[in-house]
């Protein structure tokens, strides 16, 4: 089996005038890469940070850390380039927000980036499905993007059983609720790469949540190994 399990803190709901010390602190904390959450208003009812701020978390945590870009954004075309320069490792976009999603995976391709394909809570999977052949992960999203600290919806795990079904080695990735109540849900379904925010960050003890998050996943891995 090609994928493992890996824990990827989203610092959406971090003191983010301190998000060079957060991101340290996730990193320190066992994290196995971060998942930044780009927003424009636009595509989301919400505005955080765009590539300068990208620019300076690499310099302040060294080129190590993993940065899964969360691009929650319209026209996600015009931000590949920029960054790509800024560090950025993988670029994970909207199927919702472009209309040629073959081009945008060249391109990211191209920028020397890993591809992330993302899909809304309304969006079925058998529309990521054509592109899957083409990406590096896929990310089904367990809430409505645009805001840390939703609920869960539990009803998004038939995408994700659905796609481990068809694609046994594709990283499947979960965004939006997913703590120590739901992290079962998501390793049964088929989830590897799980992102957490509100569950990891606001906790008084991230690097044993994030250790908890990581051994059920691990489990449900092995378990699936056992029963091929
Ligand atoms: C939501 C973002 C998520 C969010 C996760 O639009 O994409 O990454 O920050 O935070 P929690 O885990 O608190 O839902
Ligand atoms: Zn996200």
């Amino acid at each position: 089996m090609a994928y493992t399990a890996k824990i990827g803190p989203s610092i959406l709901s971090s003191d983010l005038s301190q998000l060079g010390g957060e991101c340290e602190r996730m990193m320190e904390c066992g994290a196995d890469y971060l998942h930044l959450d780009v927003m424009d208003g636009h595509f989301v009812p919400n505005i955080t940070f765009g590539h300068p701020m990208v620019e300076c978390l690499r310099r302040c945590i060294g080129p190590d850390p993993f940065f899964d870009m969360h691009m929650m954004v319209s026209r996600p075309e015009q931000w590949v380039k920029p960054m790509a320069a800024a560090g950025a490792n993988q670029y994970t976009f909207h199927l919702e927000a472009t209309t040629n999603p073959g081009n945008l995976i060249k391109e990211i391709r191209e920028s020397g980036m890993k591809v992330g394909l993302a899909i809304k809570p309304g969006t079925t999977v058998e529309e990521l499905a054509p592109w899957a052949g083409q990406i590096d992960m896929a990310l089904v999203m367990t809430v409505e993007p645009g805001f840390g600290g939703q609920k869960f919806m539990e009803d998004m795990m038939p995408k994700v059983s659905w796609l481990r079904g068809q694609f046994p080695s594709l990283d499947i990735e979960v965004d939006g609720g997913v703590g120590p109540d739901s992290i079962h849900r998501c390793a049964e379904a088929g989830a590897n790469m799980i992102v957490s925010g509100s569950a990891v960050v606001s906790s008084d003890d991230p690097r044993s949540v994030i250790a908890l998050l990581k051994n059920v996943v691990i489990e449900a891995i092995q378990k699936r190994s056992l029963d091929r």
